[in-house]
């Protein structure tokens, strides 16, 4: 290698560092702190040089670099991990009066000596997910275990190195040589349920709360696998290297300056106060955007905390002050099948009513065939049920001991229950569906979604109102939304004479629609207000009912094979074609639209995105500005749409003061898809 080359290869090496501790330093801002320096285009942009630098240098690659984060190769095993510092469980309370036991208990153990008078507690929520271990020397993570059974967890280091909320390298001063943070790993609710969502559309495992789904991807042998998962942390206290520290709240306040995700907590002088915060968090528990389980109340002290010590695997100084469980017990009268909007056919479980913290259960989903044989479920059992957050509850198991012989297998329909046409399950897919776009159960919700904002866009029509007319027998399917007249509807309780002219005009206004939108108000698979737009720039409805091919449409840039064979699978039934064809009667437009215009479904229209979110940011705005939406990063009177994820903090408020609209993820999703 001649001097030259040297020369160069320290440049790239220097430069390198730079990007990685820039890339480093805003994904903290962005995926911990929750305040953004600079906007997603720029970080994307020192992302990609990284990327790219690193592509051209392979032996420069460390793995600390950030972009190790999508993760390494699949593992053979785990290996075991001797945690050092024992990884203890917690005591419960059940009551007020448990805890002000156990605080007499305290106050009884520890004496004056150890300065009873400056007794104070921290209050924490107790995460449902799942405990790990995070060491690091020399500021740097070396070791990522899971509990296990409190002495020897398993090491899941390349996983946990994925997880974008655990930095590779802490920042700050006097971090101690080694130290070993713990908290819980878990995934939010929003991020869950969407995740769920998605495996279920794609026919794949669903999973019963995010803590199974948090330890199963923890637990994957291939980090890449982990690596898409939104999981993040929360980190809650400290096993080695703790005795930098004078107290909990110290060393959580310390961990928060290293540029780790601490556990949000309060300080008490009194157990009264600790006692308000639980019954606070009792009745506000379903606000928590991830799953908890309880309160953690802990001995503030270290010193104390000494002093009190452990009795077998739980430490004296803490103790959890547990929920009722979002758990139930019941029997599981029935199996009754729901068809939805689009067409998918799936179990749902009727119960002996239940009630399971607070809210009375009666029914519950069973996701599909599948998930009931898996869990060996019949009808007559008696089941256990949980709920997450507002999911609906779910079926996890059936207790097989309560058995008496009456109990019967389930099996799925072959005809759709409700218009009698044969179900069809795509291969691959675990999910039936009912594939005629005329058959009525499908056409409500079809309805709903047709002349929706987003859609065709008819002014003063909504759910109650289609739900109405579909029970008057006004309206069959969405063709017949244009054969209304004036004077059906003016007898109508709410409409008067304007009223019902004025819904008039918005359904004429809406045939003049362009094709783009009508494409997504169709509701086809998988096409959303953006496909739909890319379809319509090179396709006709003519085009599209004479044959076009999975491979012509798969040519679309942003268009890949399973979209296309939705969209070639819809225009290839009758039912469709003929309701296209009775929609093309009726006026609307089935042209080509030309490419380019800057008037995408969200042209025009404001986004704010903030909080955590289940991909980068990024990635939302990048789904925004393609369907001609901005983003901007304040919010306004002029800002449209905050999009906000998990935390979302001063935006979120300023949102609301303004009213301006507020979507979670998925329904952002749905404003989209
Ligand atoms: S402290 C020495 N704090 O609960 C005390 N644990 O039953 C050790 N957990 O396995 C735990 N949130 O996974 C603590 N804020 C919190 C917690 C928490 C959830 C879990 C943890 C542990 C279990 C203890």
């Amino acid at each position: 290698m001649n001097d030259k080359t040297a020369e160069n290869i320290e440049e790239i090496r220097a430069r390198l560092e730079e990007l990685r501790g820039l890339v480093r330093y805003h994904s903290r801002r962005y995926y911990i702190e929750d305040s953004p320096e600079i906007d997603d285009a720029e970080y994307d942009a020192l992302y990609t040089e990284l990327e790219l630098i690193e592509g051209e240098h392979p032996e420069l690659v460390t793995p600390d670099s950030p972009t190790q984060k999508v993760g390494g190769e699949p593992l053979e095993g785990f290996e075991e991990v001797r945690h050092a510092v024992p990884m203890l469980s917690l005591a419960n309370a059940r009551s007020p009066q448990d805890l002000r036991e156990w605080d007499a208990r305290v106050r009884r153990l520890l004496d004056d000596e150890n300065d009873l008078e400056n007794l104070r507690y921290v209050t924490e929520l107790k995460i449902d997910g799942l405990a790990v271990s995070l060491r690091y020397e020399a500021g740097r993570f070396v070791l990522g275990a899971t509990r296990g059974n409190g002495t020897v967890g398993e090491n899941v280091t390349a996983n946990l190195s994925t997880v974008r909320s655990i930095p590779e390298k802490l920042v700050g001063e006097d971090i101690p040589p080694v130290l070993e943070p713990r908290g819980e790993v878990y995934m939010a609710l929003a991020p869950f349920e969407e995740f769920n969502r998605k495996q279920e559309e794609a026919g794949e495992k669903t999973y019963a709360n995010p803590r199974n789904l948090a330890a199963g991807s923890i637990r994957q042998l291939d980090p890449r696998i982990t690596a898409k998962r939104p999981l993040t942390v929360y980190l809650y206290g400290v096993g080695e290297g703790y005795e930098a520290y004078p107290s909990h709240s110290e060393a959580l306040a310390a961990l928060k300056g290293y540029g780790l995700r601490v556990n949000p907590h309060e300080l008490h002088n009194s157990i009264e106060g600790v006692i308000e915060v639980c019954e606070r968090w009792v009745r506000k528990r379903e606000e928590v955007p991830y799953q908890v389980d309880g309160v953690v109340v802990k001995v503030d002290s270290r010193e104390q905390q000494a002093a009190l010590g452990s009795v077998q695997k739980a430490p004296r100084w803490a103790i959890a002050y547990k929920f009722e469980p979002l758990a139930g017990r019941t029997k599981l009268k029935d199996i009754i099948v729901n068809v939805g909007r689009t067409g998918a056919v799936t179990p749902q479980a009727v119960l002996e009513p239940v009630n399971v913290g607070g809210v009375t259960i009666s029914k519950a989903t069973l996701h599909n065939e599948d998930y009931i044989r898996e869990r060996g479920v019949l009808v007559g059992d008696t089941v256990m049920i949980e709920r997450a957050g507002d999911v609906i509850p779910q079926v996890v198991r059936a207790v097989t001991e309560d058995r008496d012989g009456s109990e019967r297998e389930f099996s799925m329909p072959d005809a759709c229950p409700v218009c009698g046409e044969p179900l069809v399950r795509p291969p691959g897919e675990a999910v039936l569906r009912c594939v005629n776009a005329s058959c009525p159960a499908q056409a409500l919700e079809h309805v709903i979604h047709f002349v929706s904002k987003t859609a065709m866009d008819i002014d003063g029509f909504g759910e109650k109102l289609a739900e109405k007319l579909f029970d008057l027998g006004l309206i069959k399917d969405v063709a017949t939304v244009y054969d209304l007249r004036t004077e059906q509807l003016e007898p109508l309780e709410g409409f008067g004479e304007k009223s019902a002219k004025n819904l008039i005009r918005s359904i004429e206004k809406s045939k003049s629609q362009p094709f783009d939108r009508i494409l997504f108000a169709l509701g086809v698979r998988h096409v959303g207000a953006v496909t739909a737009r890319l379809v319509a720039e090179r396709f006709s409805g003519d085009d599209l009912l004479s044959g076009v091919t999975v491979e012509e449409l798969s040519e679309i840039d942003g268009i890949g094979e399973v979209v296309a064979r939705a969209i070639v699978e819809y225009f290839a039934i009758e039912e469709n074609r003929d309701l296209i064809g009775r929609l093309k009667e009726r006026g609307l437009d089935f042209q080509a639209i030309s490419s380019g215009a800057s008037d995408g479904p969200l042209a025009g229209r404001k986004f704010v995105i903030t909080g955590a979110l289940s991909e980068p940011r990024s990635a939302f705005a990048n789904r925004i500005e393609a369907a001609g939406g901005t983003v901007v990063s304040s919010v306004s009177k002029k800002t449209d749409y905050v999009l906000a994820g998990e935390e979302a903090g001063s935006k979120l408020e300023k949102a609301n003061k303004l009213g301006v609209v507020v979507l979670d993820e998925a329904a952002f999703r749905e404003l989209l898809f």
